[in-house]
């Protein structure tokens, strides 16, 4: 419906019925240089959802790679002929191996396919590297046949890339095999045949990587969904979550300690989003950790930001197993405690501390220089400051530099966050944790959100945030517009928000159970949202400080009288940038005032970036990611003050220099 109201409001601007509409004037001041826009303040939060780890963001191709997944170690794979799952293998905390015996019949095989997340997705003429760690049980050779297949294929080979691999002796060796497939296969199936006649062959920890990585990296990143971070500019990398730090019940938080050191002996650990949402239930659903907290710092430290990481504070999820007995006692956190420690030091310790060395093993002796860590996730009642309270002195005690981050619980205000803001003050958390997925209501209603927070208590962390629209609880153009309204607050407010990101981050267009996200992808392709853009200009013109913007005089709100329109506008060295969002369905004359000029002095109008879209509940998809981009459009104009027309449901950032 709006979208037609929105079709007819950019008419009656053709018509020049616009030029009735009262212009609100945007008062600048540029005399007063407010708060420091702070580095961390648009970052990323990442978390292990809607399949953004294995089968995402981590490059791995092989599901279940280590035959660990425990209904069932064949997981993912199918097995014909004589193949066998043993548990004696090579890597103690990952002890499973296959053994294929040659059937000893002319014209029967044994064998294996893996079919991927969703398939294994291969681009024709590129690179994969094959590696397995192998051995022939009874001595002397044997031989492997390696094919990426199509198994659609009705020509006459089902593969688009078949080699050998020769595996030999008793010992364990990891082999590789460069695989470059002469097709695209957005769903090849990776299979491996005993060629070796009255042999037998032991594989274990099976793996298939694009050699063409974020960074280049072996055990790395898929290069796109890393580079759509990195194009953020993001300054605060949030991870690894979410409620899967703590997992579904204690066994099966997310222990960070089982994600370090080398990729074969990390423990495999369920997903606890496997079992959420029963619409969208993924049994296969599991974590290798191959994408642990060495592999995020590392990223972390390539893109720019500051890594801050989310320890277990002892902690149930709430949401899932709220039984006080389920979690653990206060009286005996001490392990919880010395994990988190533990995590400080494998980032920032020295090669001579124990988990300094554990980072210098893995190839990084320098630190990290971590200088955050939020204790457990979105929780509440007196449970989570008392669970939060012997973290806090212990780490203060050993750390006193770490800035702690605590939480306002799952809600955007009402009892627990009423509850929660002074114990995180009395606990003298560092900064606080806001969650909000809120309708578009909710989002028009937050101008000011930010405006009478207590300025002498913790900074605040809008750590997840994202329009949800009754109805349209899916990606579209309107609510990534509501969520751009709501940050100016964060931005004017730059004193006491130092940072925010939008969540969840990744979602797998066959594996998503949570919507909207950031980004989408499949086996090959990946497309960024609307919401992405919106994040983007707010990192692209984030500026060093903020300045005071009134609007006709007042604060901005949302309040009616303010007919739709949101700004903030920040100074970065001579230039300004001013945010003009309008959420109405006509389009509305803007004047830019600026004050604290000199007497002669003037400003000058640089360009404006337009993002809008007639398509207002539609997004970018995977065949068309580029149909709603911003768009770089002139703007003329010198003098004390600008005037510019705004378009109805548009977010204009102004480039002005004095
Ligand atoms: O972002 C998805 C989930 O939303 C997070 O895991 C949790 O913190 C919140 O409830």
């Amino acid at each position: 419906m709006i979208r037609n109201r929105f079709l007819l409001a950019a008419l009656a601007l053709l018509l020049g019925l616009a030029a009735s509409a009262q212009t609100h004037r945007m008062d600048i001041d540029l005399k007063k240089v407010g708060a420091p826009v702070q580095p961390t303040m648009y970052g990323i939060f990442f978390e292990d959802i809607n399949f953004a780890a294995d089968g995402g963001l981590y490059a791995e191709l092989v599901k279940n790679r280590s035959f660990e997944f425990p209904q069932d170690p064949l997981q993912g794979w199918k097995a014909f002929g004589k193949v066998e799952v043993r548990n004696d293998g090579p890597f103690e905390r990952c002890p499973h191996y296959v053994r294929l015996v040659d059937p000893g019949h002319a014209h029967k095989w044994t064998g294996l396919d893996n079919e991927g997340f969703f398939g294994i997705g291969v681009k024709g003429g590129e690179n994969y590297r094959f590696t397995v760690w192998a051995r022939v049980p009874d001595g002397g050779s044997s031989e492997l046949r390696l094919e990426l297949v199509n198994t659609a294929s009705m020509g006459e080979n089902q593969f688009v890339c078949q080699m050998p691999l020769t595996v030999s002796g008793r010992e364990w060796k990891q082999y590789e095999v460069l695989m470059t497939p002469s097709e695209t296969l957005e769903k090849a199936v990776l299979r491996i045949f005993l060629v070796g006649k009255r042999t037998t062959v032991d594989l274990e920890h099976v793996s298939l990587f694009p050699v063409d990585t974020w960074m280049g990296h072996r055990n790395g990143m898929r290069k796109d969904l890393a580079q759509a971070l990195a194009d953020l500019k993001p300054g605060v990398f949030r991870f690894p979550g979410g409620c899967i730090v703590e997992g579904a019940d204690l066994p099966t938080r997310y222990n960070w300690k089982n994600t370090v050191g080398p990729v074969e002996n990390r423990p495999i650990n369920e997903n606890r989003w496997e079992y959420t949402f029963p619409h969208r239930f993924f049994p296969d659903y599991f974590q290798s950790y191959g994408l642990g907290f060495f592999e995020f710092f590392q990223l972390s430290e390539e893109i720019g930001n500051e890594p801050h990481p989310i320890p277990s504070s002892g902690k149930n999820c709430q949401f899932q197993h709220d039984d006080p007995d389920a979690h653990c006692p206060v009286d005996k956190l001490q392990p919880y405690i010395q994990d988190a420690q533990d995590m400080i030091e494998f980032a920032n310790g020295p090669v001579t501390s124990t988990w300094g060395k554990v980072r210098a093993d893995m190839g990084h002796p320098a630190p990290f220089n971590l200088k955050f860590i939020g204790i457990g996730n979105e929780q509440w009642d007196p449970i989570y400051p008392e669970h939060l309270e012997p973290f806090v002195k212990a780490i203060r005690a050993a750390y006193p530099d770490i800035r702690i981050v605590g939480t306002s619980g799952p809600d955007s205000e009402g009892k627990q966050f009423d509850y929660l803001w002074p114990e995180m003050k009395r606990l003298g958390a560092d900064l606080v944790d806001e969650h909000f997925y809120r309708p578009y209501d909710w989002f028009l209603a937050q101008g000011a959100r930010y405006d009478n927070y207590d300025r002498k208590g913790p900074k605040v962390f809008a750590g997840e945030y994202a329009c949800h629209a009754k109805g349209r609880k899916y990606n579209h153009f309107y609510a990534s517009l509501l969520e751009a309204a709501f940050m100016t607050t964060i931005e004017r407010n730059a004193d006491i928000v130092h940072m925010a990101t939008y969540a969840p981050l990744f979602a797998h267009i066959e594996g998503w159970q949570w919507r909207p996200d950031l980004i989408w992808y499949d086996n090959l392709r990946s497309m960024r949202t609307a919401s992405w853009h919106v994040q983007h200009l707010y990192g692209k013109y984030k500026g060093q400080n903020a300045l005071t913007l009134k609007m006709d005089g007042a604060n901005v709100t949302g309040a009616p009288g303010q007919d739709g329109l949101f700004a903030s506008a920040v100074k970065d060295g001579d230039k300004v940038y001013v945010k003009v969002i309008n959420t109405s369905e006509r389009p509305q004359p803007v004047e830019l005032a600026f004050t604290g000029l000199k007497k002669k002095e003037t400003v000058r109008a640089v360009e404006r970036v337009d993002f809008t879209s007639g398509l207002l509940y539609e997004d970018n998809t995977l065949d068309e990611p580029a149909r709603i981009v911003p768009v770089t459009n002139d703007f003329h104009g010198e003098g004390k003050s600008l005037t510019a027309m705004v378009p109805p449901c548009c977010f204009t950032v102004f480039v002005i220099t004095r």
